[in-house]
This record gives structure tokens, C-alpha cells and sequence, in this order.
């Protein structure tokens, strides 16, 4: 499904330079989860904007089922997101005055389809992260827990196939982190590819396969027995 080949990507400000990613190779098939760990800086969120396409490559070639995405414009980008990705953060990013219906609905932004089958989507979605109950209230009147139920629905809304999620669970307590693994475990048991950055072992044990990061540079890439 994804192909990096030697992908770095450099910042360059007037007086400094920072490699934040250095000739990173990896190869991820259709159906994986993995997790990715590393120390803080080590070029863990570059990494998986890069994946995202929200950052592009300063070299290399980023191959997604055989589409060298790095030669695609800005307005082709936005339409490959639409259709294949599902992006879940640390801090949620909801949007404080819409309502959690609102607010997953936003997920179908760039989609086109019917209103009727948009609500039906967005009901879906709702039910696969229990959030439901939830649909009217706005995100300050609910639980961190609930808030990023809320937001992998708004992720998971337009069905992506790659779910791209940078620390989902760092900002959660044991339990709600627990609750989040079981969802992203079963989205992935139904065929969606997971990539996680995180910081906590045990959750990163739960992936299928863990790539270490450090200085920028990929240094191991292990499957792990589930
Ligand atoms: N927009 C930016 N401009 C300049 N330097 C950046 C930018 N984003 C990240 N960096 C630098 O790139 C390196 C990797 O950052 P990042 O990918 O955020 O690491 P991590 O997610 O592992 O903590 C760091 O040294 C960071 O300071
Ligand atoms: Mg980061």
C-alpha cells in the first residue's frame, strides 16, 4: 500500500538546518497496524504527516498503491486525502462551537454523497466509537475520552482505507486509553490500515508490527506475535 524510499525531509530556516527525517525506507501492506515510538524530536510527527501528505518529502518518493505522490499537485493531494485518509490527534482538534454531530459531519467535507446517506454515515460512525448519546452536546461537555471517540468518528466517517493517528492516546487515562486501542484494533480487524505514533509500550505492543525512530533515521522495524 505504502512505499517510502530513502524520504528525507529537511527544514532549513536562515540560520539553522534540522533533518528531521533522514533516508527513511519503509514498506507497509494493506491491513498492518503499526506503531511507531521514538524520543521526543526524533521526527515521529514528520513522519507520519509525510504519510499524510501534509508534508511533502524534501527528497525521495512516496509510493501509495503504486502512485508516486510526491509529482501530485496541491488540489490532487486534497482529493487522495478525501478518499483514502483518516487523521486522529493527541489534542483531538474539535471544533469548540460545533456539536459532536457537526463536528464528525466535517469528516465528509470533501466527500461528495446524498445528505440522506451523510446522516447515515455519520450515525455510523457514532455507533462504532459509542458516542452517539453525545450527537447534540459540543465538545467542552464531554470527557477527554468522549472527545476522541468523537474525534475518530469524524476520522473514520468517510470510511478511509489509512488511519494515520500521532500519540491518540497521550493525553487519555489508562481506561480511556484502553478504549481507544479497542477501537482503533477493531477498525483495523475491518480492513483499515493503522499507522500509530505512541509513547506507551504496551500499547505499542498491541500493533502488528513496531518501527523505531531515532535522529530522523529508521533504526528497527519488528513484527510482533498478537
Ligand atoms: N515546522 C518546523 N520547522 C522547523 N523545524 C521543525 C518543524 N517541525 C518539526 N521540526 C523539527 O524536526 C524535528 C522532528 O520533529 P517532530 O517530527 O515533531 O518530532 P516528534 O514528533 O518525534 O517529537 C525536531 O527537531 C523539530 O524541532
Ligand atoms: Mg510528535
Amino acid at each position: 500500500m505504502i512505499e517510502l524510499q530513502n524520504v528525507s525531509r529537511l527544514y532549513r530556516s536562515d540560520e539553522i538546518e534540522t533533518t528531521a527525517l533522514h533516508n527513511i525506507n519503509l514498506t507497509i501492506r494493506q491491513g498492518e497496524f503499526v506503531a511507531i515510538m521514538g524520543p521526543s524530536g526524533c521526527g515521529k510527527s514528520t513522519l507520519l504527516n509525510t504519510l499524510g501528505t501534509i508534508d511533502r518529502p524534501t527528497s525521495g518518493a512516496y509510493l501509495f498503491n503504486g502512485v508516486d505522490l510526491a509529482k501530485l499537485s496541491e488540489a490532487k493531494l486534497a482529493q487522495h486525502r478525501a478518499r483514502h485518509l483518516g487523521f486522529i490527534f493527541q489534542s483531538f482538534n474539535l471544533v469548540d462551537d460545533l456539536t459532536i454531530y457537526e463536528n464528525i459531519e466535517l469528516g465528509l467535507l470533501y466527500r461528495q454523497g446524498q445528505k440522506g446517506s451523510r446522516r447515515q454515515a455519520i450515525e455510523t460512525a457514532m455507533d462504532r466509537v459509542g458516542i452517539a448519546h453525545r450527537a447534540r452536546h459540543f465538545p467542552h461537555q464531554l470527557s477527554g475520552g468522549q472527545q476522541q471517540r468523537a474525534a475518530i468518528a469524524r476520522a473514520i466517517v468517510g470510511n478511509p482505507d489509512l488511519i494515520l493517528a500521532d500519540e491518540p492516546t497521550g493525553n487519555l487515562d489508562t481506561e480511556n486509553g484502553a478504549q481507544v486501542m479497542d477501537i482503533l484494533k477493531g477498525l483495523n480487524a475491518s480492513g483499515a490500515t493503522i499507522i500509530m505514533v505512541t509513547h506507551s509500550p504496551s500499547h505499542a505492543d498491541q500493533a502488528s508490527r513496531r518501527v523505531d525512530i531515532l535522529d530522523g533515521q529508521l533504526v528497527a522495524s519488528v513484527a510482533q506475535m498478537l
